[in-house]
Parts: structure tokens; C-alpha cells; sequence
């Protein structure tokens, strides 16, 4: 008796516990200091534990009082109802925004290389990473306020750059153009203004310095092959032919 009472407090709790913290902090992959000189150990920090940290918890908070509780983060994400909540919308945004950043993003000494699928795809695309890189930081420079620039696959398996407004990002049936993210820049000012201030130019060159053209050929690849997710999103609308 005395077993069976125990089991059901310990199974309660273990419900209550999935239930009550669906999303969690990452880790992040390397040390704050490892990410320096192009983004200070504070800066790193900051703005994985108290940034993202607060997005989490503002996330469980609001989730945790509505009917979306047992949904992934994509799931969150592509959810029309749960995103005309603005705190489920601006915080699962902010989750799984960071949490995509963080993983792209790597010390010099641990950067793996781009995979010959994508960097043909990005010539196809692009004409070669120069000119993506272009188009990526034009997008991060334009953007007015707060946001991020994405590198995202189309649902016509098309790579393109967008940029979205605040935490938003390119799955939610918000934006005109969708896409399953491939990588995606930061550019609030929370993440480079202890080290680079106003200079938003200068903290993206740095963050070129970081990215790991591995793990995003992996999220390539990954987005390639998630055709449950890709049928989510709306395609784009073909073009006429002249
Ligand atoms: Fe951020």
C-alpha cells in the first residue's frame, strides 16, 4: 500500500514536472570565453541567461494556461491560435530562435566545413557565399529595429534570405515568405551592444567569424528531409513564365 501510494506521488510529480516545463534552456556548445574576440564572454552570458532564459520562462508561463501545452516548439510555431497570443508568439519565437543560433555558431578552432550539397545549392542560389553573404547582411542591416536574418528553405526547396520583425521567424504562418530556417542572425541589440554599441556592421562581420558552416550544412540537410514539416508551410506561389 504504502508502495503503491509512494508510485503515485513520484508519477504525479513526474506529470507535473513535463507539464509545468515543457521547454528548457541548451546548453550552449563552448564556453562563454571560447566565442571571443568576435562576441565577449559577457555578452555570451547575458544574453543566453538572462535573454533567452527569460523568453523560456515567459514561454512555460504563457503555455502552461492555454490549450497548446502538449505541442512541440514547431508545433508552437506554426499555430495560427496559439500565435494570436502575443506572449506564446514573441517568447516560443525567442526560444527556438536562440536556440538554432546558438547551435551555429563556433570558435574558429572548431568549425566544420560547408558540405559540397550546400555549397552547390548556395551557388545555384546565390552565385557563391560573397554574395549570400551580402544578401544576409543586407537583411540584417535593414531591419529596422529589432529582428533577425534568415537563411531558410523554401518549401519549393529553394534557398533564400528573409528577415523577420522582433522574435517572429520564417515557419509561422505570419510571414509572406516561409521556410524552414538554416541559420539565422541575431540582430537585437542585446547581442552585440556591450562589445560593438550601435555598430551593428561590425558585430555581423564578427559573427561571420563564427558560424559553423558544418552544423548549418547538417540543418540543410535536416530541413531537406523533413518533408512533414516542409508540407506545414505554405508554398510559394510559382512563377509565370514569360
Ligand atoms: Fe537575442
Amino acid at each position: 500500500m504504502r508502495n503503491a501510494v509512494l508510485s503515485l506521488f513520484l508519477l504525479f510529480n513526474a506529470v507535473f514536472v513535463v507539464v509545468a516545463q515543457p521547454f528548457t534552456l541548451p546548453k550552449l556548445p563552448f564556453a562563454y570565453q571560447d566565442y571571443a574576440p568576435y562576441i565577449d564572454a559577457q555578452t555570451m552570458e547575458i544574453h543566453l541567461t538572462k535573454h533567452h532564459q527569460a523568453y523560456v520562462n515567459s514561454l512555460n508561463k504563457a503555455i502552461i494556461r492555454s490549450l497548446f501545452d502538449p505541442l512541440t516548439i514547431e508545433e508552437v510555431l506554426l499555430n495560427k491560435e496559439a500565435l494570436s497570443s502575443d506572449a506564446i508568439r514573441n517568447n516560443a519565437g525567442g526560444h527556438y530562435n536562440h536556440s538554432l543560433f546558438w547551435e551555429i555558431l563556433a570558435p574558429k578552432a572548431k568549425q566544420g566545413a560547408i558540405s559540397a550539397e550546400l555549397s552547390k545549392e548556395i551557388k545555384t542560389s546565390f552565385g557563391n557565399l560573397d554574395s549570400l553573404k551580402k544578401e544576409l547582411n543586407k537583411a540584417a542591416m535593414s531591419r529596422f529595429g529589432s529582428g533577425w536574418a534568415w537563411l531558410i528553405l523554401t518549401p519549393d526547396m529553394k534557398l533564400a534570405v528573409v528577415s523577420t520583425a522582433n522574435q517572429d521567424n520564417p515557419l509561422m504562418p505570419l510571414e509572406a515568405q516561409r521556410g524552414i530556417p538554416i541559420a539565422g542572425i541575431d540582430v537585437w541589440e542585446h547581442a552585440y551592444y556591450l562589445n560593438y554599441q550601435n555598430r551593428r556592421a561590425d558585430y555581423l562581420s564578427a559573427v561571420w567569424e563564427l558560424l559553423n558552416w558544418q552544423v548549418i550544412s547538417e540543418k540543410y540537410q535536416q530541413a531537406k528531409e523533413n518533408t512533414s514539416l516542409m508540407g506545414r508551410l505554405v508554398p510559394l506561389k510559382k512563377k509565370k513564365k514569360k
